[in-house]
Formats: C-alpha cells, sequence, structure tokens
C-alpha cells in the first residue's frame, strides 16, 4: 500500500468508479512489467469519457463516542504497523530485546476500497499480518534481502507451488514515500499474478514520525557505543485472506478415482483445520462407537480431532478429503478383537493397521513439522 489513497477516475457517462492504476493504459505489462504508453480515456464499462484521476482516500472514517463532530473523527486502521511502531520501546524494554528483534502482529485492518472482488482477493476489511523488524541502520539492506528469502521459503514450504509464486521488485515511481525498497511476492491467482505480500524497506520513516508528532522519543539505547539510535525497520507485510486463498487454489484437487472424482484438499498437515477423523464403522455397534469416542477424546488432548458417524464410510472418508483431514481412523470389529484400527492417509489412501494404545505417539510423530 503507498500512502492509503488510490487515483481514481469517473465515468462522466454512467459513473462508474475505476482505479486509474487499475485501467489497461496503467496496468504493467504482466511479463515485463513495463508500463505501456497506450492511452485509454474510455470508459471500460460503457466506453464513455473518464475524469482526470483523483485522490481517493481508502481510510474509513467514522466518530467515536455518541457525538459527531470533528473532535471525535477516527479512522480505522488501514495497516496493523502503527501499533506497533508506538509500542515499540515498551516492548524493547519489558522484552529486553537487542537489535535485531521484530515485532509481528495479526488483525482486522480496514479500507475503503474502489473495487473490492476478485473472490476474497481484495475485501475492504481483512486480515493482516506484519512484522516490523528493527535492525541497526546499515544492516537494512541484508536483513531486507534475508526477510525475501524467508517469506518465499514459508509460501513453498506450507504447499504453494514454486510455479506459482514470483518475486517483483517495485520500480521507483511505485514506491511508497516511506521506502527505501520493496518486493512483492506475487502468487498466480486465476485472474493473474497479484500480491501476497509486501517486503518493505521502511527505514526510519515510522518511528521519526510518531517521534515528531507525539514529541516523545522512539530510539533504542545500543550499550556499546553509549548512544540513542533510531532503527531502520523491514517490514514483512502479509494479506491473511490473500494466503488463505491461495494455500486453498494450490490445494485444490478434482481427482479422478476409479469410475468417479473424488475432490481432495492437499493441505499441508500444518494447515488443515481438522488433523483426524475418527470414524465408526457401524454407528448402531455400541462397543465400536464407545471405542471411536474413546480415542476421539484421547486424541483430542493433542490434536484438532472431529469424530463422525452420520455416513457409510466411503463417504466419511470423502467428506474429509473435501476439507483436507490429512489422517482418517476406522474404528472396526477388529478393534474389539485385537485393539487395532485402519488409519488412512488422505493423498496416497494408503491404508495401515496401529494398536490404538500407540496411537497417540503414531499422530505425535506424523503430525509434527
Ligand atoms: N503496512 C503496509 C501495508 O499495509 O500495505
Amino acid at each position: 500500500m503507498d500512502n492509503f489513497s488510490d487515483p481514481m477516475v469517473d465515468c462522466k457517462q454512467c459513473k462508474k468508479r475505476f482505479r486509474a492504476d487499475h485501467l489497461p493504459s496503467a496496468r504493467p505489462d504482466a511479463a515485463t512489467h513495463a508500463k505501456t504508453d497506450k492511452k485509454v480515456d474510455k470508459c471500460p464499462s460503457c466506453g464513455g469519457e473518464l475524469t482526470e484521476p483523483r485522490n481517493f482516500n481508502l481510510m474509513f472514517k467514522t466518530f467515536m463516542g455518541p457525538v459527531e463532530d470533528s473532535s471525535a473523527v477516527v479512522y480505522m486502521r488501514p495497516e496493523t504497523a502503527q501499533g506497533i511502531f508506538v509500542n515499540f520501546e515498551n516492548v524493547q524494554q519489558t522484552m529486553r530485546k537487542k537489535l535485531p528483534f521484530g515485532i509481528g502482529q495479526i488483525g482486522k485492518a480496514f479500507r475503503n476500497e474502489i473495487t473490492p472482488g476478485n473472490f476474497t482477493f481484495r475485501t475492504r476489511e481483512f486480515e493482516q499480518m506484519e512484522i516490523e523488524y528493527f535492525v541497526k541502520p546499515g544492516a537494512d539492506e541484508a536483513a531486507h534481502k534475508e526477510w525475501v528469502d524467508t517469506r518465499l521459503a514459508w509460501y513453498s514450504k506450507y504447499g504453494m507451488k514454486k510455479e506459482n509464486l514470483r518475486l517483483r521488485a517495485h520500480e521507483k515511481n511505485e514506491l511508497a514515500f516511506y521506502a527505501k525498497g520493496c518486493f512483492d511476492i506475487e502468487y498466480n491467482f486465476p485472474m493473474g499474478f497479484s500480491e501476497l505480500e509486501g517486503i518493505a524497506n521502511r527505514t526510519d520513516y515510522d518511528l521519526k514520525q510518531h517521534a515528531q508528532h507525539s514529541g516523545k522519543t522512539l530510539t533504542y539505547f545500543e550499550e556499546d557505543t553509549k548512544t540513542h539510535i533510531v532503527p531502520y525497520v523491514i517490514e514483512p507485510s502479509a494479506g491473511a485472506d490473500r494466503g488463505t486463498l491461495a494455500f486453498l487454489i494450490d490445494a485444490y484437487e478434482e481427482q479422478p478415482v476409479k469410475d468417479e472424482t473424488r475432490t481432495v484438499l492437499h493441505f499441508h498437515p500444518a494447515l488443515a483445520p481438522v488433523k483426524i477423523a475418527i470414524l465408526p464403522l457401524k454407528k448402531n455397534e455400541q462397543r465400536i462407537v464407545d471405542t471411536a469416542k474413546g480415542l476421539a477424546e484421547t486424541l483430542r488432548r493433542d490434536h484438532t480431532v472431529w469424530y463422525d458417524d452420520t455416513g457409510a464410510i466411503g463417504k466419511l472418508y470423502r467428506r474429509q478429503d473435501e476439507i483436507g483431514t490429512p489422517y482418517c481412523v476406522t474404528i472396526d470389529f477388529d478393534t474389539l478383537e485385537n485393539g487395532t484400527a485402519t488409519v488412512r492417509e488422505r493423498d496416497s489412501m494408503t491404508q495401515e493397521r496401529v494398536a490404538i494404545k500407540e496411537m497417540p505417539q503414531y499422530f505425535a510423530e506424523k503430525l509434527r513439522w
């Protein structure tokens, strides 16, 4: 995000509003990022004439308390970053941190987007996760590079395909006013490559701004040199909703199995909302149900477990495949005889018999990452 305002144009004819930087003439070419010089001054919807671009403030304005006068005007936060800067010294001192260190936050942010849409890609209320990583001035460029590598590796590790990820350096004219450099990690969404996360070098801009406007210094005392310094900041800033959408896209498969199609989400186990499903083969066989419920209760101490007895076993497996559950355990008549149950793995659909009493250990190992 540049400065929480977007250039916008209005159609004089149909009154629709568009982001000027999303019009075909302004859009960087998908492959080269070169700006095209073709001038488009027609409405993409009705072909009408467009106004000159004007800046549109993306921050939501409201009033705090019951009185709607100018002294009660507040803005909903458009990023989580600022709360971190304000608390920088507080956190540093109470946690006894030495540079370099980071403060992370995840939470809601709000932007009055002109063009929300593309599934959950752009919404006016969204979940943002940001880290402000404080370093000594001079150490910022190396830390920036390290964070770019770390964040790219994170997306791959949890299941995004390498060919769907790419890195894009911001051009000078795209850089936010506070940034010395910025890289976007982009993902190949159904509507094309778009931003998942921006990793910016925010320099000492924010700490200095807060200090200037609050009249309270925000510095770090360096023991070695006995000087107060204003750290530089590297900021990985990601949209959690965008990451979720991208992980879903790469995990989703409609897989032919014999004469039918199974829908499966190949989630990394860390991302799967349910880790283990416990399925009794017969829901009207009390001993099977009791054993299954007992096992679910035991495993629930360490994992997210779903007990389901509302269908035939084939249907129950498919249901778990669709939500990406890595393991299903089926309790059957043999369980009552020999204390073992079938563990089925989601992706390979292979099955093995495992002793019920070994299962806490078995899953502790399978679900360790
Ligand atoms: N903190 C950067 C952004 O919200 O885009």
